[in-house]
């Protein structure tokens, strides 16, 4: 019998949902290919309906999100909510809720998209950024004293734990493996100055590095891997690092790969549910207009289709995002794809139902 997988689809904020339907459209010819199903069941969450009813994320969602196979997600923010609620409430919540332990932001340089690099092309950027998803700075550890006084202190902590430090290492050398490319895995980290957070991080890191021999390790500042990143972004396969290094590096990783609308990533517990989402955000001044770059989204439903083990359809998807960006779309680093949102959503989806 065919396979049906539970997906709860969150479109949420600005350009969110218009993306989110090109991702849905791509998934279901994907699903019809290869004879399995997707059952979509969406969920209103996100400013508007924060706005609208003073909820966030009620209980009842999250209940029935847990007995998901996966969360496609659009974007969250509002203009009109102060920055924070939404972010904390909503997009930190559930990674937290549900552990999503990795954050997975594959960088890659597609053929016919430019990067602002000079004298670099598809063969020199193609990496995989490991982000620790539920610890360190964002951990939400520290508090405020005497606030709005002259003797404000403020103290915001980074929490590492042994756990949840190993469990990420490990994935970015199992993911290294699978991956079976440049056979490396760098750790991002300050054992500079950051001395107590990155010892740990570099031990564990050594550590798990000896059960994979068939994998070389490398080490480098958070500040010099930017620098690598832009000068020689082909030194790099895997990148593993904290949250908060993460974050950072994966907004310079999405600029050099052609931009916010190419970046896809997965927030993934390997043990639970997941939930995938393109990584720019919801870009509120556009929004209704049609002209955002849905690849993210729907590159984002790649990662989700190979996390659930559909490796296939993935890979059908990303043929064809190769396919259209190489041979379709015009200047995306410009605003200028010369088609629409939808338009860009049809010829993915073409090019898959064309497929013998
Ligand atoms: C991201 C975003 C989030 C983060 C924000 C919106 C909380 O920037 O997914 O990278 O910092 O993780
Ligand atoms: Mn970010």
């Amino acid at each position: 019998m065919a396979k049906t997988y539970q997906i709860a689809v969150i479109p949420g904020d600005g350009t969110g949902p218009e993306v989110v339907a090109e991702g849905l459209k791509v998934l279901e010819a994907a699903a019809k290919k290869f004879e399995f199903h997707l059952n979509f069941t969406h969920y209103n969450i996100g400013g508007d309906n924060y706005i609208a009813t003073g909820q966030i994320l009620p209980d009842d969602v999250v209940e029935s999100l847990e007995k998901v196979d996966a969360i496609f997600l659009g974007a969250i923010g509002h203009p009109d909510v102060r920055p924070g609620i939404l972010e904390k409430g909503i997009l930190l919540n559930m990674r937290f809720h549900f552990d999503q332990y990795i954050n997975l932001r594959p960088v890659k340089l597609y053929e016919g998209v430019s990067t602002p690099l000079k004298n670099k092309g598809p063969e020199d950027i193609d990496f995989v950024v490991i982000r620790e998803n539920t610890e360190g700075l964002y951990a939400g550890a520290g508090g405020v004293l005497k606030k709005g006084t002259p003797d404000e202190v403020a103290v915001q902590e980074s929490i590492n734990t042994r756990k949840g430090v190993e469990r990420c290492i490990r994935y970015a050398f199992d993911y290294c493996r699978k991956r079976n490319k440049g056979k490396k895995v760098t750790l991002c980290g300050k054992t500079n100055v950051l001395t107590f957070a990155f010892d740990l991080w570099e031990r564990a890191f050594y550590e798990v590095a000896k059960e994979y021999p068939d994998i070389q390790t490398d080490y480098a500042h958070v500040d010099a891997t930017c620098m690598w990143m832009v000068k020689n972004p082909e030194w790099f396969d895997v990148i593993v690092t904290d949250n908060m290094f993460g974050d950072i590096i994966t907004d310079l990783g999405a600029m050099i790969q052609g931009g916010m609308g190419i970046a896809a990533g997965g927030n993934i517990n390997p043990e639970g549910v997941s939930m995938f989402e393109p990584i720019g955000g919801s870009a509120p001044k556009y929004t209704g207009m049609g002209i955002i770059n849905p690849m993210a989204a729907i590159s984002s439903g790649q990662l989700m289709l190979e996390t659930l083990g559909e490796t296939d359809a993935a890979s059908l998807i990303e043929k064809a995002v190769i396919k259209v960006l190489r041979e379709d779309l015009k200047d995306i680093a410009a605003g200028k794809m010369g088609y629409s949102t939808s338009e860009v959503g049809d010829l993915v989806k073409e090019f898959i139902e064309n497929q013998p």
